[in-house]
């Protein structure tokens, strides 16, 4: 059996062996293991051979770093995160989560008690499959695979247009249980959001009452410079290795993009100006809403600065069932004709959404799941003509952050 896994952490295994455990591969170098002779050979120096626990005839492990050491070093640095948008619903419950989890919380739900934990989390909470062992198959968390900090490591801080603080912002996002709200309140009501920048042909209208915190003036120039000022006082203030900036904010109105005319002040939306600001200083930016921030002269900026930028919205519900269901349907030989997406939401982001030009954003996002698949069959799609493909997007304010989504799905 070969199995090869994780090339981008320089493990390469093949021939799985019987009982061997898995917490000791990370520690092991380079290593022959031999049955008949019962002796495990190190090709070279096993890193912590004691703990070794394998009977197989063969077995190659070749890493080019002791895992577990470069998830301590990895550990040892102070990564921070700045949410733009960090007041909303995602970024106050996001804030309100890893205090929980921190501080290993209890509260009483109808149900019964509930305790903090990171379920929803890719990294935090799956499982990789490494392989058979010869009695049974293999799973490790995926967290304990490559270099990757929990949650709770990072020290986080942001921005947002509006001035609640994050005990008011939970409260208003109505997402946490009351208990857990009131267990948060020392935690979440000292964290005030800066203020941020406003540009209003970017965001619907009904968001201007909304706006009590931002950087005063027009100067989109000034502007940049006082978001490149925030990330660098973070950074230092904290003494961070790294700093990622992630837009979660509400999702902006597309821009035109034409040679030019993005650099001029008028297209210039507040996404594009955190961006900059971010490449500019070293800190890696993501998109979590649909617009497109990342405009050809942005990544170009990031390419030449060596710092990474990615995202095109988060894509973590009913968008995320669509990816995996298209995927599922034209790996089976189905060809989706029709598809159509009905949702309804009740939260600051329904609202945003009900105006025409912020749908517009989210609807082309929902929409560009399927094209990939569309593309990668030639059988099925033999002039790449794209199944009908309908999002409808309901703002409905009882129903608050419960959101509700139904597709149908028709194939030939
Ligand atoms: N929650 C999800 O399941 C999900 C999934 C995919 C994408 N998204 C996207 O994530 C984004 C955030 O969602 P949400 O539910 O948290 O929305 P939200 O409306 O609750 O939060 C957005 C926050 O951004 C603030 N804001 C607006 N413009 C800003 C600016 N220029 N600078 C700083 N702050 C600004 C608002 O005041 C608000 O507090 C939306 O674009 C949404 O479409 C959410």
């Amino acid at each position: 059996m070969v199995l090869q896994m994780g090339l981008q952490t320089g493990i390469i295994i093949t021939k799985m062996v019987p009982q061997m455990d898995i917490q000791t591969v990370t520690d092991i170098r380079m290593v022959t293991l031999n049955l008949d002779s019962g002796v495990v050979t190190p090709k070279r120096r096993l890193g912590n051979s004691k703990r070794v626990n394998i009977f197989a005839r063969e077995c190659y492990i070749v890493k080019s770093e002791s895992l577990k050491s470069r998830n301590e070093k990895e550990k040892e640095r102070l990564n921070g995160v700045l949410l733009v948008g960090i007041g909303g619903n995602n970024g106050s419950t996001a804030v309100g989560s890893i205090f929980a989890n921190k501080k290993n919380m209890s509260w009483r739900t109808k149900d019964g008690v509930q305790t903090a934990n990171y379920f929803g989390s890719v990294t935090q909470a799956s499982t990789v499959h490494l392989g058979w062992n010869g009695e049974e198959q293999i799973y490790v968390p995926f967290k304990d695979i490559i270099p990757i900090l929990s949650p709770s490591d990072l020290i986080i801080d942001g921005w947002d247009i509006n001035s609640a603080n994050l005990y008011e912002a939970c409260q208003r996002a109505r997402v946490f249980e009351p208990e857990l709200q009131d267990q948060l309140r020392p935690f979440l009501e000292p964290i005030a959001p800066m203020p941020s920048i406003y540009y209003p042909d970017f965001i619907a209208a009904n968001q201007g009452n909304r706006a009590n915190n931002v950087i005063p003036g027009s100067n989109k120039q000034e502007h940049l410079q006082h978001i490149r000022n925030d990330i660098r006082n973070f950074k230092e203030k904290h003494q961070l290795d790294c700093v990622i900036v992630l837009w979660t904010a509400n999702t902006e109105r597309y821009t035109d993009v034409r040679a030019g005319l993005n650099t001029t002040a008028e297209e210039v939306s507040p996404s594009n100006i955190f961006a900059v600001a971010s490449i500019l200083e070293g800190a890696h930016y993501i998109n979590g809403s649909p617009q497109n921030t990342l405009v050809p002269g942005i990544i170009q900026l990031a390419e030449k600065h060596s710092v990474f930028v990615g995202g095109d919205d988060f894509k973590s519900g009913q968008t995320k069932f669509k990816s995996a269901l298209v995927d599922f349907l034209v790996s089976s030989g189905l060809k989706p004709e029709s598809i159509v997406s009905y949702n309804h939401l009740g939260n600051n982001d329904g609202k945003n959404l009900s105006e025409a030009r912020q749908f517009r954003s989210k609807e082309i996002s929902k929409s560009s799941v399927v094209d990939d698949m569309v593309e990668s069959n030639r059988i099925l799609y033999p002039e790449s003509k794209k199944p009908d493909h309908t999002i409808v997007i309901k703002y409905v304010p009882f129903v608050g952050d419960s959101k509700r989504a139904m597709d149908e799905y028709i194939c030939r």
